[in-house]
């Protein structure tokens, strides 16, 4: 079912709605190779209505280019919260739940061949998983709609340079083969 875009880029339903600019929803093709998801828009994005549009974005893509050899026009493109956290701070449990929602909708409504995480917040939020993203990166989950994966985002790759990098490729190297096995 398509979801009702009207109402998520109105949504009040946590208090971020009275610090954000704009809900940033999302966008991509239907039934994409990849469903990309991050933790929450930044200040870039908060501004621009789109998700990683700003210095992690780029990084991100050139990496997703690099290793899996699709475009952004490939993905679709979303974060688990879809308003930005004053500061950029850490989403609380109260707004991923309250969010969620419209995460699931997407999900269903999207339908991708794979669905990769970025970082933490994105990796719990989607598979549920307890353990940080140090133990959880690379691990094949099924969901729903098929496979998944989470990697590091690609800000803690800015951070921490070229050995994040080098686990991020790897990860990016397993949804190849995913996206390569029938
Ligand atoms: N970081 C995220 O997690 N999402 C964005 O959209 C931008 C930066
Ligand atoms: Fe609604 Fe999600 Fe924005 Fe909260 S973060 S107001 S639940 S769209």
């Amino acid at each position: 079912m398509p979801i009702d875009l009207e109402a998520l880029s109105t949504c009040t339903r946590c208090d971020l709605s009275l610090t954000r600019q704009r809900v940033v929803i999302g966008s991509g093709p239907q039934k994409p190779t990849l469903l990309v998801v991050g933790e929450a828009p930044g200040r870039s994005e908060d501004e621009g209505g789109e998700p990683f549009i700003g210095r992690s974005g780029q990084l991100l893509f050139r990496l997703i280019v690099e290793e899996v050899g699709i475009t952004r026009a490939e993905c679709f493109v979303t974060n688990v919260v879809k308003c930005r956290p004053p500061n950029n701070r850490t989403p609380t449990r109260h707004e991923l739940d309250t969010c969620h929602p419209w995460f699931r909708a997407q999900l269903d409504d999207v339908q991708p061949r794979v669905v990769l995480a970025l970082g933490n917040t994105a990796a719990r939020s989607i598979f549920g998983y307890e353990r940080g993203i140090g133990q959880t990166h690379g691990v094949v989950t099924q969901l729903e709609s098929g496979p998944g994966l989470a990697t590091y985002h690609p800000a803690a790759a800015l951070r921490g340079g070229a050995p994040v990098l080098e686990l991020m490729r790897a990860d990016l190297r397993i949804v190849k083969s995913l996206l390569e096995s029938p």
